[in-house]
């Protein structure tokens, strides 16, 4: 179903509106107002020009150089923009390992302030998670060295230099990490061409057109969408069936998203790789550092249709598809996919209030202070609740945990809230339960909401596994 807006047919007002709708303009008292963002997204009023979706290149861990710095980067439409990214790519390169590989990178620091990297949902030892106290000044380089042995899934990597995420992530330092397996390659899910990350996020732009960071204690909000760093991304597809592994990159901001001619996505994945079984959603929300793995069918649509990645909280169009090449593809999504071990008898119970925008029990992340420590081996049960100034998305390094129960709020667990996760939505009034095993590694670790302002302004504690 064609989503584009046909002026020719429909009257003005009807026109004004469906605009409004879709491109996220405000229509305050019957004359539409364009946010600034809209004379960089496109005309008000005209066809929007779709820009070819950048996807970043693909590398391998072993031997890699990422260095974080100043870079201008394309944004599509020819418009070019200053940004900070890693190895000048926005998002930075796709990292690509298989289960078993180890990961030999070196990060250069070419920002002017201390930076680190994190790798969110890899489980690593201490010395290469990237905790801020391993921050390392301009210039400065850090060695990674780890073996990668955890499930199939795509996770991602950023900036975590104590009260400075928030900036550099805005300003354009992510990227993501994929991890394979045999057990996922045996399934013959679409690959190569037709497996795609999408980095999607929110960004501010100054008059220049350059990246621009305006910190907020409710959290970033940018006033325009960017998918793998491409304003108004099209991506021309074939009659096939597609993996699109999502990640919402963005620093505040939660996505709806949902395909605009109403057909379902079939998840298939969350943070920590495949789900059991494959499951038709028709919208699916995803808080900040989440990440779902979709299957997306053009089989049988017309070359020439057009199908738009819409978030509904926004009214933003985020990506959209335009279908250019019949082929056959006779492959399917087997409903079975992976094994997931549960985790069950909690040895005991530890209560986390997230508290106003900068606070986890009353208080403030102290980068020398141990907050808690968390035998080795133990499962445990993680409860999460908030007492105001809510969305918080929860997120714990060195483990990937599973969600039992959400009270109160949206009072249930979504069929992407299952299997294993590292990030879970903590909206107002909520309580949220988790089990968690720390059994890979001992040493230091993080809790923290992953809204970025709130982890910069001190909603983050440590702990140790011992
Ligand atoms: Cu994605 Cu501690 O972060
Ligand atoms: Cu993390
Ligand atoms: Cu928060």
């Amino acid at each position: 179903m064609p989503t584009r807006v046909d002026v020719g047919r429909i009257n003005r007002r009807s026109f004004m509106k469906v605009a409004a709708a879709s491109a996220g303009t405000l229509v305050v008292g019957g004359s539409t107002v364009f946010p600034v963002s809209q004379a960089l997204a496109g005309k008000p009023g005209a066809t929007t020009t779709r820009n070819p979706l950048y996807v970043p290149p693909t590398v391998s861990p072993s031997g890699l150089t990422v260095r974080e710095a100043p870079a201008t980067v394309s944004l599509g439409g020819g418009r070019s923009s200053s940004v900070w990214a890693y190895n000048g790519s926005l998002p930075g390169p796709t990292i690509r390992a298989s289960r078993g590989a180890t990961a030999q990178v070196q990060l250069v620091n070419g920002l002017s302030q201390d930076t680190i990297t994190h790798w969110h949902g890899m489980i690593v030892d201490h010395p290469n998670d990237g905790h801020p106290r391993q921050a390392i000044p301009p210039g400065g380089t850090y060695s990674y060295n780890f073996p990668i042995n955890q499930r199939a899934a795509m996770n991602w990597y950023h900036p975590h230099p104590h009260m400075l995420t928030g900036e550099q992530v805005a300003m354009g330092l992510a990227g993501a990490f994929i991890v394979t397996d045999t057990i996922e390659d045996a399934l013959g899910l679409p690959s190569g061409a037709y497996e795609i990350p999408l980095v999607v996020r929110d960004a501010a732009f100054d008059l220049a057109g350059n990246m621009l960071y305006k910190p907020r204690t409710g959290g970033f909000l940018g006033d325009t969408p960017l998918v793998n760093g491409t304003l108004n991304p099209k991506l021309d597809v074939d009659t096939a069936r597609y993996r699109f592994r999502v990640l919402n990159g963005a620093n505040s901001r939660i996505f709806a998203l949902a395909l605009g001619n109403g057909a379902p996505f079939t998840l298939i994945g969350n943070d920590g790789g495949l789900l059991e079984t494959s499951v038709p959603v028709l919208q699916v929300d995803m808080a900040n550092g989440e990440r779902v793995d979709l299957i997306v069918d053009f089989r049988g649509m017309a070359v020439g249709s057009r199908v738009m990645l819409r978030d509904l909280r926004s009214g933003w169009d985020l990506l959209e598809f335009v279908v250019t090449r019949s082929v056959n593809d006779t492959s399917t999504t087997p409903t079975a996919l992976s094994t997931i071990s549960r985790l069950s008898g909690p040895v005991r119970t530890r209560d986390f209030s997230f508290d106003g925008m900068s606070k986890i029990n009353g208080r403030l992340y102290d980068i020398n202070r141990m907050d808690f420590q968390v035998p080795f081996g133990q499962t445990e049960l993680w409860r999460f609740s908030t007492s105001g100034n809510a969305p918080h998305p929860v997120h714990v390094h060195g483990a990937s945990f599973q969600v039992q129960s959400r009270r109160g709020g949206r009072g249930k667990l979504f069929p992407w809230e299952q299997g294993w996760k590292d990030t879970v939505l903590l909206e107002d009034r909520e309580t949220v339960e988790v089990l968690v095993r720390f059994d890979a590694f001992r040493g230091v670790y993080l809790i923290h909401c992953h809204k970025l302002e709130h982890e910069d302004m001190g909603m983050m504690a440590n702990f140790e596994v011992v």
